[in-house]
């Protein structure tokens, strides 16, 4: 998809669909839409549709006007952004992004999308809209044999401003969203095709597109690392485990800080010998999209090249029931010498990252995010909107909430609470791996602060969102790339 940016009156730009924000100005029960657009002719194009009634502004509602009087543009699509009052930069991504849906339905593979001009500043719009096309444009049809190419070629985004600074957004945003989509592709490969060692081989192909070190370590190096947890995992499978790191080392960056971003890369969970029932298992293919996410970040962060030292950890392995499997009541060592008892094999994500985020410490880490599918019970507290997130440090936390915000995805902060511990303390080793139903996201999270031990920690539990249940006007149905975004905004906010 080519993007650029157009600085001309949006009557004046030659497209085959010029999308315009319809906003509802009015108060409660006196609906006024109202288009968006500073430029006359575009309002008056729209004039009679809002003045019929049959375009109120609300909220993804999409209306299509041929030949529209006085622009240049082929059609005009009138989208529907909802109260003016509330409108804001995360509304305009999902605008974007339905636009990008309501066109490929019809065909056209060409458009330009007119920024609105209340409460948001040119680079905010500009941002929002080109994030949001690329999240638009994705389908998850690739094994589709009468799949339809329909992604768009070519979107405009006509605004107003200084055009250097706008390029530079333009830029940013176009290699954020393409890395989300990068990362989505990895989570949509069903298990026989995204083994760990795939999983290590997109990694490495990845980093020397976009010039990051790259290390793909096997079973051999996580045994003599002592990855005693990781291992417990990765024994029950036939197919060999991988240690991914990627380094991100720029030149002038501070030497005392060192971001950690540790993965969940389990490429098919069946629960092991706690097996899962056979309903709904295929979906934990995607119980690697911690893992994806974070080399999805490093894609970003490669090419953004901000000036702070990055380094990504995943941990890819099967979780299966075999004759080798851990069993449960085992007690395995972690790398960090913390013994642990096995209770049910099918929390494993969590054998995992305490490894992952051991060994995060180990290389130098002075501050940690995991991001994992890790919970069922997650889901249960937040449903499918928000994620989790769990901070061990309030200062990292308002700083990674700041972030949040500005990249517009939906998250929650849930307790870390000493009294927590208690669900994981066991009769026989240090620490059990299940802490039960109850609170099941936290005792999780309180599992893996064992292992951040006093190094600043964020934990995203990203099992109910890491997968669209359902298509929404500005998504596909699946792989969501939750969290690339916020983490590359964070990332970028530590620039010395
Ligand atoms: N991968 C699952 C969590 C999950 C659930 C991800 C739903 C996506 C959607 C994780 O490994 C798991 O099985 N967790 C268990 C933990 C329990 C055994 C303590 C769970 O949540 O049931
Ligand atoms: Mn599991
Ligand atoms: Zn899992």
């Amino acid at each position: 998809m080519n993007t650029n940016l157009s600085f001309a009156a949006p009557s004046e730009v030659e497209t085959e669909c010029l999308v315009a924000v319809v906003l509802d100005q009015g108060e409660k029960d006196k609906p006024a839409a109202a288009v968006d657009c500073g430029d006359a002719p575009v309002r008056e194009a729209a004039q009679d549709a809002i003045a019929s009634g049959e375009v109120t502004g609300k909220t993804f509602e999409a209306t299509v006007l041929h030949r529209p009087a006085g622009l240049k543009a082929k059609r005009l699509l009138l989208l529907g952004g909802g109260k003016a009052n509330i409108f804001s930069a995360a509304q305009l991504r999902k605008l974007a992004g339905a636009a990008v849906r309501t066109l490929k339905d019809k065909n056209i593979r060409s458009f330009a999308f007119a920024l609105p001009e209340s409460g948001l500043t040119a680079a905010e719009g500009v941002c929002s809209v080109v994030e949001g096309v690329f999240v638009g444009d994705f389908d998850p049809d690739y094994y589709k044999s009468d799949r339809k190419d329909q992604k768009i070629d070519n979107v405009t985004i006509v605004a107003r401003g200084d055009q250097a600074a706008l390029d530079q957004v333009l830029n940013a945003g176009r290699i954020v969203g393409e890395s989300q989509n990068f990362t989505r592709d990895l989570v949509n490969e069903p298990s026989n095709r995204m083994t760990p060692s795939m999983m290590g081989e997109r990694a490495k192909k990845m980093a020397a597109e976009v010039g990051l070190k790259c290390e793909i370590y096997g079973a051999a190096k996580i045994k003599e690392l002592k990855m005693g947890a990781f291992w417990g995992v990765a024994q029950g499978s036939d197919e060999p485990p991988a240690l991914i790191v990627l380094r991100y080392e720029p030149a002038g960056a501070a030497e005392k800080i060192h971001l950690g971003l540790v993965g969940k890369g389990v490429t098919f969970d069946t629960g092991g010998i706690s097996i899962k029932p056979a309903d709904g298992m295929e979906k934990m293919k995607y119980d690697m999209a911690g893992g994806a996410t974070m080399i999805g970040v490093m894609r970003a962060i490669a090419l953004l090249k901000p000036k702070v030292k990055v380094t990504a950890i995943v941990c890819a392995t099967e979780n299966m029931p075999s004759g080798k499997a851990q069993k449960p009541g085992d007690v395995q060592i972690a790398m960090s010498g913390k013994s642990i008892e096995i209770i049910n094999t099918d929390a494993e994500g969590r054998l995992v990252l305490a490894d992952g985020l051991c060994y995060a410490r180990q290389l130098g880490c002075t501050h940690i995010v995991d991001a994992a599918t890790l919970t069922g019970a997650v889901v249960v507290a937040l449903g499918y909107v928000n994620a989790g997130i769990f901070a061990s440090d309030d200062q990292m936390y308002d700083r990674f909430a700041k972030a949040n915000q500005q990249a517009g995805e939906k998250m929650w902060r849930l307790p870390l609470d000493d009294e927590y511990k208690e669900i994981i303390k066991s009769n026989i080793a240090d620490i059990v791996n299940s802490g039960g139903r109850y609170g099941g996201a936290i005792s999780a999270a309180m599992f893996l602060k064992e292992f951040a031990e006093d190094t600043p920690w964020i934990h995203l539990d990203i099992a109910g969102t890491a997968w669209m249940e359902d298509a929404k006007p500005w998504i596909a149905k699946g792989p969501s790339g939750v969290a690339l975004r916020s983490l590359v905004e964070f990332v970028r906010g530590w620039e010395s």
